[in-house]
């Protein structure tokens, strides 16, 4: 798991005016709305002695007030009161918490997980037809008991298709004849490979599956990631008709991952405003299409050992048909040298002595090493040019 990248932290719809407690990379976070209704993200561990801030309140003042002895924090994570102080007290500057950047997008409030100043960190995942009235989308979220790295593999492999789905594939039936055909590069860039395929597909049968019409033959579909954790899947049923799903991924720990799906289609809507309640029954067919078709990747990767990807390829058979989940494991590798990983071993056994608790590090901590809880271990850089500013701590 890797800090430095932007995480999903819960749906839009999904926040109120109560803080909430949300477990990414193996830490708790607090999202709440400030006063103006701007979602924030901080550690959830308050500075004074250890009190859980989603346990608290949201005040009016746009702050989010620790449920032990009452301190408040902002958005940006300092503390602007200590109630046992007295009115008007000074407050002390080491009394804040790692406060995270955070963009709302697609629905999905995206959190920046890392200490990286702006013009250094990698984007949230582009939807290039977000906006465009051609297109409708839905948004959901739901757990997976496994590595979001096993997760994000199983979606760049052009191979599981014709096995695992029975909308995508022909569960072996005609093997004579399958074979994976070329994987054309697609949507590269320096955050993570991608591919394009062509590939026979079945003609859709069961009720829930119909809705899309396809009568079977042939199809494009592709996946690519950006970052460890974001993932694109085009689907073209034909030339004009698509569905684009795009996988924001949230590992929860090292066996727990929360996966929150954005579905685009330019099919299977009415543009008419009038039609509001036909396309929502569209749209919970949509989702019980995305989650029949999900359902069957849970069955299979849930069982897939070991739970975590082997440190090395030799560990694993891989042929042509899994290059571009390699050309993943290189990138995992490359942020690895950035000095990026958290060291989960070393959290791990620090965490169950039960007396120690870490942050991941804020951007906040650049101007200030002052800082009441410790940095979360990292596994030192290997790139001399590229030293995570906490590796250099
Ligand atoms: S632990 Fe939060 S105010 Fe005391
Ligand atoms: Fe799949």
């Amino acid at each position: 798991m890797f800090i430095n990248f932007w995480y999903p932290v819960i749906r839009s719809a999904d926040l109120g005016t109560t803080p909430q407690r949300v477990r990414i990379l193996a830490h708790d976070f607090v999202v709440f709305r400030d006063a103006a209704g701007k979602a924030a993200v901080l550690s959830d561990t308050c500075v004074h002695r250890g009190g859980s801030l989603s346990g608290g309140k949201c005040m009016e003042d746009g702050t989010v007030r620790c449920p032990y002895h009452g301190w408040r924090f902002d958005r940006d994570g300092h503390c602007t009161r200590i109630p046992s102080l007295g009115i008007n007290a000074k407050i002390p500057a080491r009394a804040r918490v790692d406060a995270y950047p955070v963009e709302e997008r697609y629905g999905i409030v995206h959190a920046f997980l890392g200490d990286l100043p702006e013009a250094e960190r990698p984007p949230i995942l582009e939807i290039f037809e977000a906006g465009d009235p051609a297109w409708r989308s839905t948004v959901v979220s739901f757990d997976v008991p496994y590595h979001y790295e096993r997760s994000i593999e199983n979606g760049l492999d052009p191979a599981h298709n014709e096995y695992v789905h029975t909308t995508h594939g022909f569960q072996g039936e005609r093997e004579q004849t399958y074979k994976v055909g070329d994987l054309v590069p697609e949507r590269v860039t320096e955050w993570g490979p991608g591919f394009l395929h062509t590939y026979d597909a079945p003609p859709l049968t069961k009720s829930v599956l119909r809705f899309s019409r396809r009568k079977g033959g042939q199809m494009q579909a592709g996946s690519g990631t950006c970052g460890p954790n974001q993932m694109w899947t085009y689907i073209r049923i034909s030339p004009t008709k698509a569905m684009n799903q795009y996988l924001f991924e949230a590992p929860i720990d090292e066996t727990h991952t929360r996966v929150f799906l954005v579905s685009y289609r330019n099919i299977a809507f009415f543009r008419s405003g009038l039609k509001a309640k036909l396309n929502n029954w569209m749209d919970r067919k949509i989702h019980e299409r995305n989650m029949f078709v999900a359902g069957q990747d849970i069955a299979v990767v849930t069982q897939v050992q070991p739970k975590l990807t082997p440190p090395s390829t030799a560990r694993e058979l891989m042929m042509p048909a899994d290059k571009v989940i390699a050309q993943y494991r290189d990138k995992l590798d490359e942020w690895e040298r950035k000095g990026w990983r958290i060291d989960m071993p070393r959290l791990k056994r620090d965490l169950e002595r039960g007396n120690v608790i870490y942050a991941i590090p804020s951007p906040g901590r650049r101007e200030s090493r002052s800082w009441v809880l410790e940095a979360t271990p990292l596994v030192p850089a290997t790139d001399p040019g590229k030293v995570s500013q906490l590796a250099a701590v």
